[in-house]
């Protein structure tokens, strides 16, 4: 067998949390570590692609053989992909982007005031949706972190942003989701597909993961 099925082939990978910064000092964020994304950059360069690893802020050493973009902001996140969006085999976005922004950012450090306080957030763009309008021959891959109806909000948003491929994970499991080592996901596919994986650890499933897109579009990646 090939061992290096996706030699020539550029794979687009987001990983990590954005944030979205408050004042000098303050942002607003969420608890992705990085780890399943810097696995999925691992595993796309093991199998021969040429590998761009965009990345929030995170806490992991950069994988050997990736190139590794280092982002802050959903903005930001979008800027970096979109520029690499073009010629790429597969994009995969396993980063957790933040939906909303603070509308303003101070550019002084707020004061502490009596009473409560309201800060006032804006939606950030949807960069999976807008890579699914701008799609032409790229596998789109997305993540989706549900907390219920995994299977069913995982097939809503691989329609509704256009993807080839979703993969859902089930984040009130004790083996999967942010921070941990494992995971424990279902892959969705356009076609149909519905394969769901036990638990394992995330390096281990990201080659499967994959592999298996690999397999299913061996046509789409050798014409
Ligand atoms: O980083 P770890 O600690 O290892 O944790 C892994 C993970 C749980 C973060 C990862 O497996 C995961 O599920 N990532 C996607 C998290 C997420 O933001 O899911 P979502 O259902 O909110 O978003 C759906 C998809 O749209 C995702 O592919 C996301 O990257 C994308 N998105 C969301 C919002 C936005 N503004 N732009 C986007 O592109």
């Amino acid at each position: 067998p090939n061992e290096r099925p996706l030699a020539g082939k550029k794979v687009v990978i987001t990983a990590g949390p954005t944030r979205e910064r408050i004042d000098p000092v303050r942002y607003v964020s969420n608890f992705s570590s990085g780890k399943m994304g810097y696995a999925m950059a691992e595993a796309a360069a093991s199998l021969g692609a040429t590998t761009i690893l965009v990345s929030g802020p995170v806490g992991l050493d950069k994988p050997a053989g990736v190139t590794v973009i280092d982002v802050e902001s959903a903005a930001d996140m979008y800027a970096a992909v979109r520029a690499h969006y073009k010629d790429a085999s597969i994009v995969i976005k396993s980063a957790a982007v933040a939906d909303y922004r603070p509308k303003e950012i101070h550019t002084q450090k707020m004061k502490k005031k009596d009473g409560d306080s309201v800060i006032e957030l804006e939606r950030t763009t949807d960069i999976l949706k807008s890579l699914g309008e701008m799609k032409t021959e790229q596998i789109l891959v997305g993540f989706a972190a549900e907390t219920e109806h995994a299977v069913d909000y995982g097939r809503g948003k691989l329609e509704s942003k256009n993807l080839d491929y979703i993969i859902v994970n089930d984040v009130t499991d004790p083996d999967a989701g942010f921070g941990k080592d494992t995971n424990v996901v279902t892959l969705l596919s356009r076609k149909g597909m519905h394969q769901p994986f036990e638990a394992m650890p995330k390096k281990e499933l990201a080659k499967v993961l994959l592999e298996t897109i690999i397999k299913e579009e061996s046509d789409r990646l050798h014409d």
